[in-house]
C-alpha cells in the first residue's frame, strides 16, 4: 500500500490556513508575554506520549486538532523571539520574504552537496554570498567572482570558526611537514565560546579550561583584544617551540559587541606568526558593514583568512544563516576533501563548478541561499541599510536616557546596536550587593512579560566583576516606541529593585 500522502488540494487549503496562521501570529505577537510562564515539563505533560498509530490520513485526527494543539500547547509555551520587546542575547531576526523562502526549499527539498545534486541551488549560493560579500565592501578575494577565495553558507558561526580551525591546522601542519607540530590556538577572554568549543572538537584542546593549547587573551579596559597582549603571547609560544596555528578576532562580542582591532591583529600576528590562520567572527555585529559608517569595524580584514556573518541574527534571514567568507578557500577545500566513487561526477572532475559538500563538515546540506536570496531582493541594499541603521539609532536613544537617569550607568561604550548597562552602586555598597541588585531588577523585568533583556558579567582590568543588563535593539520588528515603552518599564521596575 503506498504512503497516504495529503493530497494536493488538501495541501493547498492547509497551506493557505498555515500562512494566515503565520501571519496572525506575527502580527499579534506583540500582545503576547515575551516570555511563556512555562514550566519544565508542561508541554510533556499536555501532549500524547506515544505516537498515532493512525494519523489524519486515516482520519483518527485532524488539522483542526493540530491547529488547536498550536495555539493552546506550542504557542502559549514558547518565548518570542519576534516579539518586538525582545531584547535578549542578540536577535533571531526573520521576516516574511525569509519564511516564504523556507517554505520553498523545503519543497524543493534539494541536497545541494554537489554542483551536478543542485546546479541552480550551488550556483545561487556563489551568487548570493558575492552580493552579500560586495555589500558589505570585503577585498575581492573574499568573493567567489574574483577567483582564489569566496563564501559559502553554513548553519551557525560555530561551524564556520569550526572549519576554519580545521582548515587552519591542515594548513600548518603541510607547512610544518615532518618538523615538530605544537598548535596553539588565540582568542580574547571575551569570544564566543564556539572557539574554545572548536578546539575541544578538533581535540586541540583538552576541555574549556586548556590554556596550553588555547591562549585566552587578555582585552583593554574596553573589552577588545589587547594586541601587545597577543604579540607577548605568540612570542612566547614560537619561543617555546610550539606553533600558533589560529587567531580568532572578534568583531562585536557576545557580552558586549567590543570590537577586536584587526588591523592592529594582523600586524601582531604577520610579524610573529605570519603562517597563523586569522579568523574573525562577526557572528552578530559583521552585518553592520552594509552601511558605510560602520564599515571601519572590519578594517584590516585584507589580511586575514576567514569572516563569518549571521544574517540569521541581524539580517532579516530565518535560521539558519551564517554566511562564511575565505580569502583563499584551497586549504579548506584540501582540509575537507574526500571523494568515493559514489560521489564522482564529470563536473567536478571537470574543475569549472564549486561543490559545496568540500566547505563543510556534512555531505548534505539545505537551500539556504533561497532566503538570503528573497531578503536581499525583497528589502534590497537600502532597505537593509535601514534596518541596520535605524537599531543603532534606537540603542543611541536608549543609551542618552540611561545617562540621563542617575540611578543607572553604562557600563561599556556602546559600539552599535547593544546597551551595556546598570544601576548605579550606591555609596559604600558592596560589588556583590550592586551584582545582586541588577540581577534581581533583570529578574523582575523578565518576569513581567513585557520585555526581555539579557545579563552578562564584565571583569573590567584592575577591577571587580560586574553583572550588568544588555539591550541588544535588533528585533526584525521592533521601533522607536518598543524602546521607549521597554525604558518606561524598566524605570518603573528600578524604583521597586531600589527599595
Ligand atoms: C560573537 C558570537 N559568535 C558566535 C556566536 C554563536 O552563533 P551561532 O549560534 O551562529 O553559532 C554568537 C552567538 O550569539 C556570538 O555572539
Amino acid at each position: 500500500m503506498p504512503a497516504p500522502h495529503m493530497t494536493s488540494a488538501e495541501f493547498r487549503a492547509r497551506g493557505r490556513e498555515m500562512i494566515d496562521f503565520i501571519a496572525d501570529y506575527l502580527d499579534s505577537v506583540e500582545s503576547r508575554p515575551v516570555l511563556g510562564p512555562v514550566t519544565p515539563g508542561d508541554v510533556l505533560r499536555a501532549l500524547p506520549a506515544h505516537p498515532p498509530e493512525q494519523g489524519i490520513a486515516a482520519g483518527a485526527d485532524s488539522w483542526e486538532a493540530v491547529f488547536r494543539d498550536l495555539r493552546d500547547t506550542i504557542l502559549p509555551n514558547l518565548n518570542h523571539w519576534q516579539h518586538p520587546r525582545f531584547f535578549g542575547f542578540f536577535p533571531a531576526n526573520t521576516s516574511h520574504p525569509a519564511i516564504l523562502a523556507e517554505l520553498l526549499a523545503s519543497a524543493l527539498a534539494t541536497p545541494a552537496f554537489l554542483w551536478v545534486t543542485s546546479p541552480a541551488a550551488t550556483e545561487l549560493e556563489t551568487l548570493v554570498t558575492d552580493w552579500l560579500g560586495e555589500a558589505l565592501g570585503l577585498p575581492e578575494p573574499f568573493l567567489s567572482r574574483s577567483g582564489p577565495g569566496g563564501g559559502v553558507i553554513h548553519t551557525t558561526a560555530s561551524e564556520a570558526s569550526l572549519t576554519a580551525l580545521l582548515a587552519a591546522r591542515h594548513r600548518a601542519r603541510t607547512r610544518a611537514g615532518a618538523g615538530p607540530f605544537h598548535p596553539t590556538l588565540y582568542t580574547s577572554t571575551q569570544a564566543h565560546s564556539s572557539i574554545v568549543k572548536a578546539a575541544m572538537i578538533a581535540g586541540l584542546a583538552h576541555g574549556p579550561d586548556d590554556r596550553t593549547h588555547v591562549r585566552l587573551i587578555d582585552t583593554d579596559a574596553d573589552f577588545a583584544m589587547d594586541p601587545g597582549a597577543l604579540e607577548a603571547a605568540l612570542r612566547a609560544d614560537r619561543a617555546a617551540g610550539r606553533t600558533p596555528i589560529y587567531v580568532a578576532a572578534t568583531v562585536g562580542t557576545t557580552s558586549s559587541t567590543a570590537i577586536d582591532p584587526l588591523r592592529a591583529i594582523t600586524r601582531v600576528v604577520r610579524a610573529e606568526s605570519p603562517g597563523a590562520w586569522i579568523h574573525v567572527d562577526g557572528a552578530h555585529a559583521g552585518v553592520a558593514a552594509l552601511a558605510p559608517e560602520f564599515r571601519a569595524i572590519l578594517d584590516g580584514l585584507e589580511l586575514c583568512d576567514s569572516l563569518c556573518v549571521n544574517p540569521h541574527k541581524w539580517l532579516l534571514t530565518t535560521f539558519d544563516c551564517d554566511v562564511f567568507f575565505l580569502r583563499d578557500r584551497a586549504p579548506l577545500i584540501e582540509a575537507m576533501s574526500i571523494t568515493p566513487a559514489y560521489l564522482r561526477n564529470e563536473a567536478s572532475a571537470s574543475g569549472r563548478v564549486l561543490d559545496y559538500r568540500d566547505w563543510q563538515a556534512p555531505l548534505g546540506r539545505r537551500f539556504r541561499a533561497l532566503k538570503l536570496w528573497f531578503v536581499m531582493r525583497h528589502y534590497g541594499l537600502e532597505g537593509l541599510r535601514a534596518h541596520i541603521r535605524e537599531h543603532v539609532r534606537l540603542a543611541a536613544l536608549f543609551e542618552h536616557a540611561v545617562r540621563a537617569d542617575p540611578r543607572f550607568e553604562v557600563v561599556t561604550p556602546r559600539t552599535l546596536n547593544l546597551v551595556c548597562f546598570r544601576l548605579t552602586p550606591s555609596p559604600g555598597e558592596t560589588p556583590a550587593r550592586a551584582d545582586a541588585r541588577n540581577a534581581e531588577l533583570a529578574r523582575r523585568l523578565n518576569a513581567s512579560g513585557f520585555l526581555y533583556l539579557t545579563s552578562t558579567v564584565l571583569h573590567p582590568p584592575g577591577q571587580p566583576p560586574r553583572t550588568l543588563l544588555r539591550m541588544a535593539i535588533g528585533g526584525a520588528f521592533t521601533q522607536e516606541r518598543h524602546v521607549r515603552e521597554a525604558w518606561a518599564c524598566i524605570q518603573k521596575h528600578a524604583s521597586e529593585a531600589q527599595g
